[in-house]
């Protein structure tokens, strides 16, 4: 497919966020509807939601903002992009333009090609220094803001490696990471989610650029995209280095390193267009023309990052068995929810990550159900939804683990975060907003009468708000409206338990057949009393990779002595080698708690080969219980290879 056979939308200009005086999200009146949702349960308990964005410093709420072009100049040898950035807006006599900006030098500032006079403030944190642009006059009608500037080497966005630390060692890679509020340490900007605009995006690398968006052409060293679709700036991306790209799908091509791409294209080409084709049955058709996702170097700190156009994917996802493509069925689903739908404030986090997580096991659910009518078994839904729930137990056990952790009371486990402008969003991230996000929309499900009557409502949502932002109250009228029938039951539904309060969500019931058989082996271990001689390699040999999984998680609930781990490690001896990560990550954590000194040892070294920070964290806050100075011996020993991100995460983990 060519450039020009994509459908490119019609689109709007963004406009800044449904003006709500005083913030009193879903109290103001045009939301007569919303007046009503569970009034009792919700909206007048709650009367502080904020419509300003507390994580940004600017003034966006004065402008539409109808464009943006992004050039980079991307310079390995001094490890900075020099950039250059123009915002088309339009606000009535505005008298100041305010960015954010955080560890950038300005060059020059401009508007309408003239030189404006500017202050970079100093820094704030966590929010950066604000950049405040005085305008010559106030002006009415589009206006350009052209800034040149640089990044600097404590950028937060961006990691330089050197080709050392690659895996082809053939030439230095870059690659950026922006979401939650990291976009304004690679370019000033309007750094909220509530600005969303189409883009110009290009960048200047002797090595091959990707970036989030079409890509257009070539000229040079200078690669073209174009991001029609009205984007906020987290979703802002570019990588360069040694990457080459392989078909994975009609529309979708898998890049990363030349060492790595045959077994990228090996473990995503079975399920690409498949993903596809069952996400936009749920939904509605794909818009973004490709579907592309890169797999990066070892330290990118997520599992999957749904730059559009240009998924960001975990090396650790290529397991060698296919078994991790839930993370692209996630991501592919960001494409529609967070993408085209987002969330207004970062304190509406639960909007676009369980939502998400809803739209993944929808879609693995699917495919179950394919591959069991493909097998001739006798009841493929009955498969398919089996499979659903086995996600849904891990997802659940994980979400216990991570509240116990956290602390009930902590204010971050609730799904609405109200975070004020004190509040790093990377501090508030966890699995709370997945998986209690997720509990709370098949929770609904089960309520309103199951998929058949929760799935029309999936199209509804997405096409109320494709291209736009809504926050919870926004999510809640339009439920409301679209079940007007069944207000009864919405009513029944505790919201302000499920929204506004911290700790686990009520226990979901469920049917426990494929995890029965885990947790019988859990059972057989517990009661072993030193007759360890029973358990053998066989013990897990008709299981699943998802259900080793589960197995593991159930053990990592009890405590166990090093007699015992030794035999487990004896029965089981290439669970510490498997190439499937989850499985690794926890079997460690298994014979780390138990404080066995050779995988303290071991674990300590496997640090220094992964950087995704669903691992790299909770491994050296296990390490740490057991043996701190270990635990930070290894830390220092690795730190810089590791994303910026991840390092000053695993800073605070650690106290230091
Ligand atoms: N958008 C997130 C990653 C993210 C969240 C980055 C918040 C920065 C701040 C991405 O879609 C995601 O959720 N990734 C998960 C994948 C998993 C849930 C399948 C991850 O990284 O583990
Ligand atoms: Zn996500």
């Amino acid at each position: 497919m060519s450039i020009s056979d994509i459908d490119v939308p019609q689109i709007l200009p963004s406009q800044p966020h449904i003006d709500r005086p005083h913030g009193a999200v879903g109290f103001e009146k045009p939301h007569t509807q919303q007046a009503e949702v569970g009034s009792q349960h919700f909206l007048s308990t709650y009367p502080t939601m904020p419509a300003i964005d507390p994580t940004t410093q600017s003034n966006y709420r004065e402008f539409t903002v109808h464009q943006g072009a992004i050039h980079m100049d991307i310079d390995f040898d001094a490890r900075v992009v020099h950039g250059k950035v123009t915002f088309t807006l339009e606000g009535a006599n505005a008298t100041q333009v305010v960015l954010d900006t955080s560890y950038i030098t300005i060059h020059e500032v401009t508007v309408n090609g003239t030189k404006a006079e500017y202050t970079l403030h100093p820094r704030k944190e966590p929010l950066g220094s604000k950049l405040e642009i005085t305008l010559p006059q106030p002006i009415e009608g589009k206006f350009d803001v052209t800034i040149t500037y640089d990044t600097t080497e404590q950028t937060t966005a961006l990691q330089f490696l050197d080709k050392e630390v690659t895996d082809g060692k053939v030439a230095p890679y870059l690659f950026s990471q922006c979401e939650a509020i990291h976009a304004r340490s690679m370019v000033p900007c309007f750094d909220t989610p509530s600005v969303k605009c189409p883009y110009k995006l290009s960048a200047t690398s002797p090595y091959k650029v990707l970036m989030s968006g079409r890509p257009l052409s070539q000229e040079g060293n200078t690669y073209y995209f174009d991001q029609p679709v009205p984007i906020p700036l987290y979703l802002i991306t570019v990588a360069s280095g040694d990457i080459t790209g392989l078909p994975i799908g009609p529309r979708s091509t898998v890049y990363s390193e030349p060492v790595k791409v045959k077994d990228a294209q090996w473990e995503f080409e079975a399920d690409m267009e498949n993903f596809l084709q069952i996400a936009e049955k749920l939904v509605f058709a794909y818009e973004w023309g490709t579907y592309d996702a890169l797999v990066l170097p070892a330290s990118f700190p997520y599992g999957g990052m749904e730059n559009p156009n240009m998924t960001f994917l975990t090396p650790t996802l290529i397991c060698k068995d296919r078994l991790c493509v839930g993370v692209v069925a996630h991501e592919l689903a960001h494409s529609w929810l967070g993408n085209l739908v987002t969330l207004a404030l970062w304190s509406h986090f639960w909007l676009n990550e369980g939502w998400t997580v809803y739209l993944e096991r929808r879609i693995i659910e699917a495919i179950a159900v394919a591959e069991a009518k493909q097998k001739g078994l006798p009841n493929p839904e009955e498969y398919g939804a089996q499979m659903r729930l086995f996600s849904a137990i891990i997802g659940w056990t994980s979400l216990e683990g991570v509240i116990a952790n956290m602390g009930a009371d902590n204010r971050y486990t609730k799904l609405y975060l109200d975070l004020t402008p004190d509040d790093d969003p990377d501090d508030a991230f966890s699995q709370v907003p997945y998986e209690k996000g997720l509990s709370l929309l098949v929770h609904l499900e089960q309520k309103l009468g199951g998929k058949t009557v929760f799935d029309p409502f999936i199209p509804h949502y997405f096409k109320t708000f494709r291209y736009k932002l809504l926050d919870t109250d926004e999510f809640l009228d339009c439920l409301y409206k679209f079940f007007a029938d069944k207000k009864d039951i919405l009513d029944l539904i505790d919201w302000k338990t499920w929204l506004h309060t911290t700790g686990l969500p009520p226990k979901p019931a469920f049917d426990t057949t494929l995890a029965d058989q885990c947790y019988q082996l859990v059972d057989k271990w517990s009661k072993a009393n030193g007759d360890y001689t029973q358990f053998t390699q066989d013990d897990l040999l008709l299981f699943s990779s998802n259900q080793v999984v589960v197995w593991l998680d159930t053990m990592l609930q009890h405590k166990w002595d090093q007699a015992t781990l030794a035999a487990i490690d004896k029965a089981y001896p290439t669970l510490g080698t498997s190439s499937n990560y989850e499985i690794v990550f926890r079997y460690y954590k298994l014979q780390v708690a138990g404080g066995v000194p050779e995988y303290c040892q071991k674990m300590a070294e496997w640090l220094g080969t992964v950087g995704r920070m669903k691992f790299v964290r909770p491994l050296y806050q296990v390490l740490a219980k057991v043996d701190r100075d270990l635990a930070v011996k290894y830390f220092k020993k690795w730190q810089d290879s590791y994303h910026p991100i991840c390092r000053s995460l695993v800073v605070k983990d650690l106290g230091l």
